[in-house]
């Protein structure tokens, strides 16, 4: 398995951020944070215990934890990311949660290394907007799950998100963000996308649910994070010059205490 290969990690480069450890916070923060939200969406989508799971582009490990608990004794969870930094950590998470059914291996999506026809439940938490060729990706998930096994994928659309008061910097930033990502392999408009492309991949019973979040859930210091600050780190030197006065604008708008802001998480699952 080549796992030496970059590019294969699209627009999302753990390691490569200038600030490693503050986004290591955020990944943490962001499998908590709406952990409730999270646990329904996976009951409607049809995870139950006992299930095989894989957690593809697992990051930290903190979510394939959860799901671990879910799916219980006679149930088990693997977890597989290109990132060698981030599958030392979920190992640490796996340690530090207790957990026994939960495994983490090194490994790219583009060249799954998986027994065929063997996983209950694929889940994908915010990589398929990373990814360059998101119909690779779905090809090699339909192969790994069982007939009648269930993907659900959960990702962002930039359509689907707006803050106020400053309104139009927060626009004009989320596009100059989206293209410097698309530059990097990525698509932020991924989630309305999702449904045409389960549809091309052959999956049946495809579905797309909008799941709104917003700074009432939140807070607006995550929500800033997660929406704004988080992708500042994106950009090239001269792209996060050219989104200096924007930033400044929704920097300073956030502290403005009738500040409101929403994103929309589109959840899409389809069957083999
Ligand atoms: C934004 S993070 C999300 C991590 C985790 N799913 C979560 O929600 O916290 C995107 C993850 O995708 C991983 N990734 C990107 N390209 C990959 C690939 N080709 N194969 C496996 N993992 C990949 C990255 O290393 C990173 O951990």
């Amino acid at each position: 398995m080549n796992t030496q290969n970059l590019s294969d990690a699209g627009s999302y480069k753990f390691g490569r951020f200038e600030k490693n450890a503050e986004e290591l916070e955020r990944l943490k923060l962001q499998a908590t944070i709406a952990l409730k939200h999270e646990q329904k969406i996976w009951e409607q989508t049809g995870l139950k215990p006992g299930m095989n799971v894989l957690d593809l582009a697992c990051g930290p490990g903190f979510t394939a934890c959860e799901l671990a608990k879910i799916v219980g004794d006679d149930g088990q969870v693997t977890g597989i990311d290109i990132n060698e930094e981030l599958i030392a950590t979920a190992h640490q998470a796996k340690e530090s949660e207790g957990v026994k059914n939960v495994s983490f291996t090194l490994g790219n999506l583009y060249e799954l290394d998986l027994p065929e026809n063997s996983f209950d439940f694929v889940y994908a938490r915010f990589v398929f907007q990373h990814l360059e060729k998101p119909e690779l990706a779905l090809s090699n998930i339909r192969k790994i799950l069982k007939p009648g096994g269930i993907l659900c994928i959960l990702d962002i659309d930039d359509n689907w998100t707006s803050f106020s008061p400053g309104s139009d910097a927060f626009i004009k930033f989320i596009r100059k963000a989206g293209a410097g990502q698309k530059q990097k392999g990525g698509n932020r408009l991924i989630g309305s996308q999702l449904y045409g492309l389960l549809n091309e991949t052959s999956y049946q019973n495809i579905s797309t649910q909008i799941h709104p979040i917003t700074t009432e859930d939140l807070g607006i210091r995550y929500f800033l994070g997660v929406a704004v600050l988080f992708r500042v780190e994106m950009l090239n030197k001269v792209q996060k010059l050219l989104a200096l006065p924007q930033l400044r604008t929704i920097k300073k708008a956030a502290e403005d205490p009738k500040a409101w802001g929403a994103l929309g998480i589109f959840v899409t699952s389809g069957r083999k």
